[in-house]
C-alpha cells in the first residue's frame, strides 16, 4: 500500500515495488495521475481514491484496503504536504492541516492496518518524513514539527508491534526534484545551483533515490531493522559542507 501514490516519492515508491514483484495498491485524490501510474505496473495494482485530509480519513482507508485488497504486507506512508511559513505567518488553519495529513492520517491509517498485518504474520510499515525533523530549518516550523512526530511515531509503533512482527522504520529524504519544488526550482534564480553545493553528494535527488530505500525497508534484507530512521539526502543534515581556512597546524 503506496500513499500519495500519483506522483513524485510515492509514484517511484509504487514503480520500484512493482518491480520488486508486489502487488501494489496506490492512493492520493488525482484519479488521472494515479491510473498514469497503475498503468504502467505489472502485478494487478488496486487505485482507492482517497484525500487524507478529514478527520476519520485515514481509518476509512485502512478500512477499505482490508475488504478491497485483503489487507497489506506493506505500507509506505508517503502523501504529505510542504509548508513553508515563518512563525509570523502561521495559522492555526495552517497548523491543522499539515497535522492532518503528514500526522493524524498517517497514525491512523497505520493503526487502521496494524491487526490485519498482524493476521497475516507480520509486515513493514515505511514513513516518509523529511531530514527537516532533524535539523531545524529556516521557515518550516509546522513542517518540521509534523517530521518529527512521524520519527517519534516510527520509534514507539515499532516498540509496540516488534512483538508481532511488524517492523517500522522512517527515511528523510533531502531535496527530492518532485512538484513539492517545481515552482521554487522555476522562479528563484540559482536555487538548483544553490542547493547541490549545500550536498556533499553535489546533486539533488531524485524519487529513485528515495524508492531503492523503501524497497530496501519492505524487504527481508532490512529484517532486523525497526524503530529507525535514516536520511537519504547525500549527506545533507549531517555532514559539514562549510569550509573555513584555518592557519596551519604544526
Ligand atoms: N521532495 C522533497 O524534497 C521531499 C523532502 C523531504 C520529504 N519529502 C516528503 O516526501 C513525501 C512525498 O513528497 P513528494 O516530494 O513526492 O511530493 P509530491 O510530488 O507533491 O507528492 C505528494 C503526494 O501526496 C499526495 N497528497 C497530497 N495531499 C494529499 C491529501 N490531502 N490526501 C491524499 N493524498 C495527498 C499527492 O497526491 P494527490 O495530489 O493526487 O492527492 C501526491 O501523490 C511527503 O511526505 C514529503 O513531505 C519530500
Amino acid at each position: 500500500m503506496v500513499t500519495g501514490a500519483s506522483r513524485g516519492i510515492g509514484e517511484a515508491s509504487a514503480r520500484a515495488l512493482d518491480g520488486a514483484g508486489a502487488r501494489v495498491v496506490l492512493s492520493g485524490r488525482t484519479m488521472p495521475d494515479l491510473e498514469r501510474v497503475a498503468g504502467d505496473l505489472s502485478n494487478d495494482p488496486l487505485i482507492i481514491q482517497a484525500d487524507l485530509v478529514e478527520a476519520g480519513a485515514g481509518t476509512r482507508l485502512a478500512e477499505r484496503i482490508v475488504v478491497e485488497a485483503g489487507g497489506a504486507d506493506i505500507l509506505v506512508n508517503n502523501a504529505g504536504i510542504p509548508m513553508r511559513r515563518t512563525p509570523e505567518q502561521l495559522t492555526e488553519t495552517d497548523v491543522d492541516r499539515v497535522f492532518a495529513i503528514n500526522v493524524r492520517a498517517l497514525l491512523m491509517l497505520s493503526v487502521g492496518l496494524g491487526p490485519s498485518m498482524i493476521e497475516r504474520g507480520g509486515g513493514s510499515i515505511v514513513n516518509i518524513s523529511s531530514i527537516a525533523g532533524l535539523t531545524g530549518p529556516l521557515g518550516r516550523v509546522a513542517y518540521a514539527g509534523t517530521k518529527g512526530a512521524v520519527d517519534a511515531m516510527t520509534r514507539a509503533l515499532a516498540a509496540d508491534w516488534g512483538p508481532h512482527g511488524i517492523r517500522v522504520n522512517s527515511i528523510c529524504p533531502g531535496i527530492i526534484t518532485t512538484a513539492i519544488w517545481e515552482e521554487s526550482r522555476r522562479t528563484v534564480p540559482g536555487l538548483i545551483e544553490e542547493l547541490a553545493q549545500q550536498v556533499p553528494l553535489k546533486r539533488w535527488g531524485d524519487g529513485d533515490d528515495v524508492a531503492d530505500v523503501v524497497v530496501f525497508f519492505a524487504s527481508d534484507a532490512s529484517r532486523y531493522i525497526t524503530g529507525e530512521t535514516i536520511a537519504v539526502d547525500g549527506g545533507m543534515a549531517r555532514l559539514s559542507t562549510a569550509t573555513v581556512k584555518l592557519p596551519e597546524m604544526e
